[in-house]
């Protein structure tokens, strides 16, 4: 069966995967750009954003693993923007512009579902209301032999892991103390029985660890 995988998924020191207070201006809150600064350095970030130009160090290598036979993307209601409670603004198509970089579907959680949006690109936004575990049927059936990417935000990661539905993550430790924020951890308890864990240190300072269920 197709595996379910989380990538890039960047996490602080204590265990925060975004900052307090996201808005239009500041999509990961206090946190600002730090939880991604290596990303953004890396080729794959630029290429995903139609650039050119960025690094080809280690970090690439492993950022760039989060494409490779992935048929769809199931994420929160929170990565996908700022808005709260009912649509209010139906001209928000997220944060990635007319091209966005999954081009596969992407099923949105959310209790205010909305009509699909078509992008450019081949990527499909569908608006559920659906349990974790339906809203995995339906991306399995998009994907077809393909992966399933858990795309975040922080909550959705979260409750895929507790739900024992996710086989592959990768998450990169960035050194930085953000105090405060959506944390990932919280109610995993035990969770390193699950999987085989693996890190490695890059020179930028961050560790990438993969957890592989076992
Ligand atoms: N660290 C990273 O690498 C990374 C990666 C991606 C995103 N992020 C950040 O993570 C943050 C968003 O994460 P988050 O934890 O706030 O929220 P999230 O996981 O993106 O979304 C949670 C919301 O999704 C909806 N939802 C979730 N499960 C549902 C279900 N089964 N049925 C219906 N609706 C469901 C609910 O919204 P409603 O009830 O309002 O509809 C819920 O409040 C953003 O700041 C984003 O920038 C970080």
């Amino acid at each position: 069966m197709s595996r379910v995988r989380v990538h890039n998924f960047s996490i602080s020191l204590d265990g925060f995967c975004t900052g307090e207070g996201q808005s239009l201006d500041a999509p990961f809150g206090h946190a600002g750009g730090r939880l991604h600064e290596w990303f953004f350095r890396t080729r794959t970030f630029r290429e995903m954003h139609g650039d050119s130009g960025g690094g080809t160090s280690v970090d690439d290598a492993v950022a760039r693993t989060w494409e490779a036979g992935i048929g769809a993307e199931i994420m929160g209601r929170n990565k996908f923007g700022p808005q709260r409670g009912p649509w209010e603004d139906h001209e928000w198509t997220g944060w990635w512009g007319a091209n966005p970089p999954f081009h596969t579907p992407v099923f949105v959680l959310t209790h205010y579902p909305r009509p699909s949006l078509e992008m450019e690109g081949g990527t499909t936004f569908h608006f559920v209301d659906v349990t974790p575990q339906e809203a995995l049927r339906q991306a399995r059936e998009a994907a077809g032999d393909l992966d399933v990417r858990i795309g975040g935000g922080v909550a959705t990661v979260r409750e895929f892991l507790r739900l024992d539905l996710v086989d592959h993550v990768h998450l990169a430790v960035v050194p930085i103390v953000l105090g405060r924020g959506e944390r990932l951890w919280d109610g995993l308890e035990g969770l390193e029985e699950r999987f085989e864990i693996e890190s490695v240190t890059t020179p930028s300072g961050v560790t990438h660890l993969t957890l592989t269920r076992r």
